[in-house]
């Protein structure tokens, strides 16, 4: 995957160099550019401007978006505005763009952007129902979670298809070494080397969880028979 980032602040993005993106890019499954268009901004360098009809801040002037842009002449790339208005991230838009060949992110800062920056998106995204300074950390979000979803870039593809989200459920607790820590100890279950008993406990540890913390996720999930039926005792349970 080929990702080209506009951003004032190139340097923020010192963390995808390491963990799982870095290792990603020394394997050559991801190139990351970063255009800082201040560089192609006319105007003294000039990458802000007070908004038309006044008001608070400054706004990112569309020049050097739209200049930088065309200089990446990139054949067919998901252009990404991060923005506190956009449609909210989530696992599932994550594994959507992990099918893109290109993605172009656009970081915003100061107040917004002037309106015409737009018309160059595909995408306008938002991390969520809160401001941040700059859409730098927005966009280091957005590349981690659809980097790792890319074939070969984990391990294991299994991994991340348990991930909480990604099979509509929470994910099950897990336990590693030792058995007993501070008097803790692991679920028997877990310990009997049975792998279908194992199966059937996570899946129902999924389902308690999932009902517990996010109900909303269950309102539009597809149950399996077998789940149905798990999840019915599970409703029991709590009502008796
Ligand atoms: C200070 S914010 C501007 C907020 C803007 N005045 C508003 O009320 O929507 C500067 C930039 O940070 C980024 N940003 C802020 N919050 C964000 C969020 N929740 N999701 C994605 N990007 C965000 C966007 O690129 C935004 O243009």
């Amino acid at each position: 995957m080929k990702i080209d980032i506009l951003t004032l602040f190139p340097e923020m993005f010192a963390p995808l160099e390491h963990s799982i993106v870095g290792k990603a890019k020394e394997k050559g499954l991801l190139d990351i550019q970063y255009h800082n268009f201040r560089e192609n901004a006319e105007k003294a360098r000039h990458v802000d401007d007070e908004p038309y009809g006044g008001g608070q801040g400054m706004l990112l002037r569309a020049q050097p978006i739209f200049d930088t842009i065309e200089k990446i002449n990139a054949k067919q790339p998901r252009v990404i505005l991060l923005d506190p208005a956009g449609r909210t991230f989530d696992q599932a838009y994550a594994e959507e763009l992990a099918q893109e060949e290109e993605l172009i992110f656009i970081c915003g800062h100061y107040e917004g952007y002037d309106e015409r920056i737009k018309t160059l998106v595909t995408d306008e995204i938002s991390l969520g129902d809160f401001v941040l300074t700059g859409g730098e950390l927005a966009a280091m979000t957005i590349v981690d979670a659809t980097v790792r979803l890319i074939p070969d870039v984990i391990g294991k593809e299994a991994s991340h298809q348990d991930d909480s989200f990604s099979s509509g459920l929470l994910e099950y607790p897990q336990y590693t070494r030792p058995y007993e820590y501070r008097g803790m100890t692991v679920p028997d279950v877990l310990m009997s080397g049975h792998h279908e008993n194992i199966r059937i406990w996570r899946l129902e540890q999924s389902l308690r969880k999932t009902l517990e913390r996010r109900p909303d996720l269950l309102e539009s999930y597809q149950f399996s028979k077998e789940e149905e039926k798990i999840f019915e005792k599970i409703k029991n349970e709590t009502q008796s």
